[in-house]
């Protein structure tokens, strides 16, 4: 599988990723059973995997960072990506009055060196910023940004859920570059194609990466769009053996954005065949009669 360079860093990420949210989730969270699923994505050449702080109510990176601390030959051949500023309600943090976001550099140099210490490695290849802060001081956080990326602690640094103006302002109070926004897009979840918010990103030069491409799960449900784009999905996995989710993963990666999907899925079984999503074939008029079967409308 071939990797996507980000802009203006030495950080390059599969062209799918694979995002450990659901980690903590699974009936098994064995360090062994965490193990078999970064082997799985390994062997097909998905080797960048997607955290942040908060996952699994901050458990996620620690499961999976006891599978790298069993095996330390593990961590050169993947690229670590997590997030943070989301100050989560927990048990974990029991003085926290109201669920919030915090850009402070106390908060974003504490989180990253957590995530270090529970992935039990020396760097991140990406840190971003989990969600827009409405009460961030963008020079605090751009320095810390900057602060990082020069220290080695991360290799590159980015954003998830901005607005063009959002990731602009905080852009135009540091020196590196924010290269990628993770936003959520998928074949139920069409809104950034056409609110601006893709093109600016390509403007920008800022790389696209989409969270929960399957809407989270929402394309196996009674969702009416999801009945009625689900049939054509299956239809266009079928030289795939029919796996309508690989299609779906298909329609972000045929996008000339070169999207990277963030999947998500927990099972070992749909894990072992997602490379096969880069083998579907979608034209334009294919991608059309897609958003069209989504949509439920043909485009103006
Ligand atoms: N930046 C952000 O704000 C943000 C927000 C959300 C997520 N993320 C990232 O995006 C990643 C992916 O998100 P996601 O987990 O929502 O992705 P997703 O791929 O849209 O959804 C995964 C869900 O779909 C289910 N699923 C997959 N294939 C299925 C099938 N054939 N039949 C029935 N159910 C199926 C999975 O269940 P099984 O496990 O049983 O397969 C899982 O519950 C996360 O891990 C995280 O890294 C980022």
């Amino acid at each position: 599988m071939h990797s996507i360079e980000l802009p203006d860093t030495q950080v390059s990420l599969s062209r799918l990723v694979y995002g450990v949210w659901r980690l903590a989730d699974d009936n098994d969270t064995s360090t062994d059973q965490v193990r078999r699923k970064i082997d799985r994505c390994l062997e097909q050449g998905i080797s960048s995997f997607d955290h942040a702080d908060i996952y699994g109510n901050y458990e996620c990176e620690r499961l999976f960072g006891q599978a790298l601390k069993a095996d330390a030959s593990l961590r050169d051949q993947m690229q670590l990506v997590s997030k943070c500023d989301i100050a989560l309600i927990s048990d974990k943090y029991p003085q926290r009055r109201v669920k919030h976001y915090d850009t402070s550099a106390a908060y974003i140099n504490q989180s990253v060196d957590n995530s270090l210490k529970h992935l039990h490695t020396d760097h991140l290849d990406l840190l971003l910023i989990h969600r827009p802060d409405p009460f961030m001081d963008a020079a605090e956080t751009g320095r810390t940004l900057d602060a990082l990326v020069k220290s080695g602690k991360v290799k590159a640094v980015g954003v998830s859920n901005f607005k063009p103006d959002q990731w602009r302002l905080l852009q135009s109070r540091m020196s590196h570059k924010l290269c990628v926004n993770q936003i959520e897009m998928s074949v139920l979840e069409q809104s950034a194609f056409i609110d601006g918010t893709l093109d600016a990103m390509q403007l920008d030069n800022v790389q696209a990466m989409a969270w929960s491409p399957l809407a989270g799960g929402r394309l196996f449900t009674d969702d009416a769009a999801a009945k009625r784009v689900k049939p054509l999905l299956q239809q266009l996995a079928e030289p795939v053996g029919g796996r309508l989710d690989l299609a779906a993963f298909a329609w972000l990666l045929a996008h000339p954005a070169k999207i990277l999907p963030v999947v998500g899925t927990n099972n070992l079984e749909r894990i072992s065949g997602l490379a096969d999503a880069l083998k579907i074939e979608m034209d334009r008029e294919t991608w059309f009669e897609v958003w069209t079967a989504a949509t439920g409308v043909e485009v103006p």
